[in-house]
């Protein structure tokens, strides 16, 4: 697996950034809101710092994505269109292979017998496949779903299964047989589920029987091939158009997902009733950071599930809430309001999360000072857990207006929640020093609440991404250019920096998006930000030809001209900034006059040389002279 790059292989699940000749991001092993999981792109191997694990590309895969060895050979040759080579393999891992396919290869049987008995049978057509077809399903949605019937009468798939010459006692393993032989789903209607290729990790099943002392739903229990924690119902069927739509409706039910779909909602998946889990989360953060979260039930329901969120904000996603009609669910709501009448209800109710917390809290508090004291320690726990810091400062700007409450104390209350969950991770030694000195924790938290945009600049640089999905600099597609360029700056304006994201997204899905992907955005600041800037074309005045000296039609010239000298402006001007930092804390060291921060203040006139350098170096690039500051 030469191949496979390790940046690669860790970038499809973790997001890296350059540290230094390494990359750094957030360990997807252990949960941390500090990266310090380290990337080696010249060693091919990663590493955690905070919990230990490590490994190359193939170990990667195994652990992350619970492969067997082969599974994740198969899995690298796959992205990288290579045959496998036949390897070695242990009898422990031989084994372990052999029992998981043979459990995947039991469930692909046991769906193809509900599905036939659903379709063909007599006593299947009369009641399981009426049942969806009132329930207002079409045979194309039945057959994309692999919906399935079992018969009522008690082993007719258990019969057949082991007939067939599978044991009996995987069946029981997967739940599809119970202890005495029986079938386990008699009598159900089936939902099958699939992991994210398609693989049948196993079935939900619903009763139709009205008796309220019958579970209404039934699922096969977790086995070695399915974990109920990792994985979201529909995700086989709806990953294609999470990444097309840059977003993921969340909702509750099986028929939830399935109706969605069939009025054309595709990007849809379901918990299927528990709560939202870490991994739940970060399979979804594979396709998209934004998740919309429809919700039925009445107010208490909803806040008790609101509070089970912050799981989302946590991970970084950006999470909206739409609060259904209490006498629906996402099912019948778009029965009956029909697909676009349905997205037309969600764009008009869709709230914030945190907005909307602090809304129907304060609802209910009805100005009671205690009550609202509750809320605030609520609100911000819920605003400290979003791990990027310019986010976190503009809600609270917000939620400070919505409470009526000076900004201060949400900031100094966030920076508390922050400050001690950056002391639980300290090692134990390192936590009474951090107690009582002011070090690095303090200086952090300064650093929360503070930020500049380089608004002009990256405004420039989305304008070009807007503008340039079709043209070619140098053989290169300008977008996969820019892209390039971009890949060491971070954006700080956060629209601008999602719009990146998406492109980023659909670069790597071998998409360059063109503007009428924005122009029609689900997200409405993608949407606005994107109409703004297409409705002010970027017109190059003569005077720039005359500047550059080059004709004007040039346009190919002009693009490449125009992407390294607004992305080298753009990096200028941070590293300009990173410098007066730096220079800033120099100069509180040596006003200290601590001996014991020595180590620290040669670090920083190192760090301000190289800055220095890579001034010089951009200068050049952008044409800019930067003259030295004197203090
Ligand atoms: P319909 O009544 O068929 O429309 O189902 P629904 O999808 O609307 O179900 P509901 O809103 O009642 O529940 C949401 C999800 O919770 C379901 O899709 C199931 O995954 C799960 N669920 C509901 N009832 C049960 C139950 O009795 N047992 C278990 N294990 N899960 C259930
Ligand atoms: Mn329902």
């Amino acid at each position: 697996m030469d191949a496979a790059r390790i940046d690669e292989v860790v970038g499809d699940f973790v997001r890296l950034k350059k540290r230094g000749v390494n990359l750094i991001g957030l360990c997807p092993f252990h949960d941390e809101k500090t990266p310090s999981f380290n990337v080696s792109v010249a060693r091919g191997i990663y590493k955690c710092f905070g919990c230990g694990k490590g490994g190359n590309s193939v170990s990667f895969v195994m652990e992350h994505e619970h492969f067997t060895y082969r599974e994740a050979l198969v899995y690298l040759a796959n992205k990288y269109n290579i045959e496998v080579e036949e390897t070695e393999r242990t009898d422990e891992e031989l084994q372990e292979e052999t029992r998981k396919e043979s459990l995947y290869i039991i469930n692909a049987f046991a769906q193809q017998f509900f599905q036939e008995q659903l379709l063909q049978t007599e006593e299947g057509t009369s009641i399981g496949l009426s049942y969806f077809e009132e329930r207002g399903l079409t045979r194309d949605t039945i057959d994309k779903f692999k919906l399935g019937y079992c018969p009522a009468e008690g082993e007719v798939f258990t019969q057949t299964a082991i007939q067939a010459g599978y044991k009996l006692e995987l069946l029981q393993q997967l739940g599809l047989s119970n202890q005495y032989g029986k079938d386990f789903f008699r009598g159900r209607v089936l939902f099958t589920i699939h992991n994210v290729s398609g693989k049948v990790l196993g079935f939900g099943g619903r009763t139709l029987s009205a008796d309220k002392k019958i579970p209404k739903y039934v699922n096969s229990p977790e086995t070695e091939i399915y974990f109920k924690s990792k994985i979201v119902y529909g995700i086989h069927q709806a990953r294609k158009a999470i990444v097309q739509q840059d977003s993921c409706f969340l909702v509750e039910g099986y028929m939830d997902v399935i109706s969605l779909h069939q009025g054309g909602i595709e990007n849809v998946v379901a918990s299927s009733g528990t709560a939202l889990t870490q991994e739940q989360v970060r399979l979804i953060k594979r396709y998209t950071q934004h998740v919309v979260i429809l919700y039925d039930g009445d107010a208490a329901g909803v806040k008790a599930a609101l509070r089970g969120l912050d799981i989302a904000l946590e991970e970084g996603l950006n999470v909206k809430v739409v609060l259904l009609p209490a006498e629906d669910d996402p099912d019948t709501l778009v029965q009956k309001l029909g697909g676009e009448g349905f997205r037309k209800y969600v764009e008009e109710n869709r709230k914030d999360l945190i907005h909307l917390k602090t809304d129907l809290f304060l609802s209910e508090a009805k100005g009671d000072p205690v009550k609202i004291a509750a809320i605030i320690k609520d609100i911000v726990a819920s605003i400290a857990k979003i791990p990027d810091s310019i986010t976190r400062s503009l809600y609270v700007k917000q939620t400070a207006k919505m409470l009526e409450v000076e900004e201060q104390l949400l900031i100094s209350e966030t920076n508390k929640i922050l400050r001690k969950g950056a002391m639980d991770k300290l090692p134990p030694q390192d936590k009474a020093s951090a107690e009582t000195s002011d070090t690095p924790v303090i200086q952090r938290e300064q650093n929360n609440f503070t930020f500049h945009f380089d608004e002009p600049q990256e405004r420039d640089i989305i304008r070009l991404l807007l503008d340039n999905s079709a043209y070619e600099v140098e053989g290169e597609n300008a977008i996969a250019r820019i892209l390039r360029n971009l890949s060491d700056v971070e954006i700080d304006h956060p629209v601008y920096a999602r719009m990146v994201e998406a492109y980023k997204t659909g670069f790597e899905q071998g998409i360059f998006l063109p503007q009428s992907h924005f122009m029609h955005h689900d997200d409405i600041e993608l949407r606005q930000l994107a109409i703004d800037l297409l409705q002010t074309p970027y017109e190059l005045s003569d005077n720039w030809g005359k500047m550059h000296d080059v004709p004007i039609t040039d346009k190919q010239f002009l693009v490449r001209k125009d992407i390294v000298k607004s992305i080298s402006l753009l990096k200028l001007k941070k590293i300009l900034r990173m410098k007066s930092d730096v220079e800033a804390r120099m100069k509180e060291l040596q006003d200290a006059n601590d001996p014991s921060t020595l180590d620290e203040i040669i670090m920083c006139i190192k760090e301000s040389m190289q800055l220095q350098q890579f001034i010089q170096k951009l200068s050049a690039d952008t044409g800019t002279i930067v003259l030295p500051v004197i203090r």
